[in-house]
């Protein structure tokens, strides 16, 4: 039996708190932070998912034998290797890469070498630096527009620039040089615009074996039909109708496999998830980027399409022995609407109370910014909530997310209305 620690705070742990609960495997689950839906799963303790001797004396404390980290930054900061490095805990599976694997995302650039060295389709590019600027000038002059500039380290999911003037592309990667995502901009990665539709691609794996997870397709615009500003994720649609059998299989025989087989090839030990975002060009899938977690909102659609026990999975990614475990996918569809502050991704307000939850029926309500005011439950971030329906097809998903999400109040809620309308073929 195991007794389950799972760091982070977010829509995605609620969904993998909420799945892990359902685990025959499961003794007790305690969540570092987490959020007021993870304590209705689980224990929570107000530990910071980055420190980590907090994170060991809890796993001492209480007897702790599997960890499972939910967000990038913990992982890009070695808390895997923290682990592996201390004997009084170097015993105890971490679900998650280790330092050197979580740069897959925690640099674009070694992302992009890694797919180079081992012919993974992704877009053409050219890494700068602040001394190379004038051949980061000259390869933009070699390119169509739009203009795709990415900071090379973590930057909260902002670090990324699309940008139709040349003039301009020039002007932001000198400013993206010179300080203006901090560090995570002082290489830069010039990339080829890649023209297509874009979908998420997981996988589960212990090093060696994998489980391909369902895909999904995440809303980034904060706007209907795509419009606004970015956010971390509007809402999700699994599966994705474009992402057939045969497409999967590329995605599979093109990507995946060749990832697992350049990480082994570096001696790299990569035990936990990794997320592919994929663009479809003309057919083929292209690598747009690593992450080396799960998604958030994937994750709430992901998950309750996964029929066989996640606690199961990660004993044989611990064990190595993935290749024995089962993973039945459901066939339904899936639809998660995020309903968000009025305001986001800009300002927005705080502490409103949350009503309305107890009459959601048959959906799932996973809370992401939320937090408890002695017996009230009130708005804490832009991402308030991520309300999950399974039907038999994507209209049906939609009107039961629909008709919980109006069922939902708090002050300036907001949410995309076209969540799954682009899915509905
Ligand atoms: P990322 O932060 O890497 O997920 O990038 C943010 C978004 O920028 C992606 O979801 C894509 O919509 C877009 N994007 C990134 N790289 C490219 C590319 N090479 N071509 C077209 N769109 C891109
Ligand atoms: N929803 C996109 C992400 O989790 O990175």
């Amino acid at each position: 039996m195991y007794r389950v620690l799972l760091t982070g705070s977010g829509g995605r742990e609620h969904a993998l708190a909420w799945k892990l609960a359902q685990s025959k495997r499961l003794e007790k689950l305690f969540i570092a932070p987490g959020n007021p839906g993870t304590a209705a799963v689980g224990e929570n303790i107000a530990v910071a998912v980055n420190d980590f001797e907090a994170l060991k004396k809890i796993t001492l404390e209480q007897k702790i034998n599997l960890i499972v980290v939910g967000p990038e930054e913990p992982l890009v900061n070695g808390i895997v290797d923290f682990f592996a490095a201390d004997k009084a805990v170097s015993n105890i599976p971490v679900i998650g890469p280790c330092r050197r694997g979580a740069q897959l995302e925690g640099s674009k650039d070694f992302a992009k070498n890694f797919m180079q060295r081992y012919g993974i389709p992704t877009a053409r590019y050219q890494t700068v630096t602040a001394e190379t600027i004038a051949a980061g000038e000259q390869f933009l002059d070699e390119l169509p527009a739009p203009y795709v500039l990415k900071a090379d380290g973590l930057a909260a999911g902002k670090g990324v620039l699309i940008i139709h003037s040349r003039d301009e592309a020039k002007r932001q990667l000198r400013n993206m040089l010179q300080g203006m995502f901090g560090a995570a901009s002082n290489k830069v990665v010039i990339e080829e615009f890649l023209q297509g539709i874009e979908l998420s691609a997981f996988i589960l794996t212990d090093g060696k074996n994998y489980k391909l997870l369902p895909e999904a397709k995440d809303y980034k615009r904060a706007g209907d039909n795509d419009t606004g500003l970015n956010t971390g994720g509007m809402g999700a649609v699994s599966p994705v109708p474009f992402a057939t059998p045969a497409f999967l299989q590329k995605v599979e025989r093109q990507i995946i496999q060749p990832t697992i087989a350049g990480l082994q090839q570096e001696g790299i030990t990569y035990k936990g998830f990794l997320f592919f975002g994929l663009m479809n060009v003309n057919g083929t899938p292209c690598v747009i980027e690593y992450n080396v977690r799960m998604g958030d909102p994937e994750t709430e659609v992901v998950l309750p399409r996964l029929q066989s026990d996640l606690l199961d999975l990660f004993d044989g990614v611990a064990q190595q022995t993935l290749d024995a475990k089962a993973c039945a996918i459901a066939p339904e569809t899936a639809v998660a609407v995020v309903c968000v502050s009025g305001g986001y991704p800009g300002t927005y307000g705080k502490g409103y109370p949350v009503t309305g939850l107890e009459e959601v029926k048959g959906s799932i309500v996973f809370h992401a910014g939320t937090a408890r005011q002695q017996d009230t439950l009130v708005t804490a971030g832009g991402r308030v909530l991520a309300v999950t329906s399974l039907a038999e097809s994507v209209p049906a998903a939609r009107k039961k997310s629909y008709d919980a999400a109006a069922a939902i109040h708090f002050q300036d809620i907001c949410f995309r209305r076209d969540i799954g309308l682009d899915c509905l073929n």
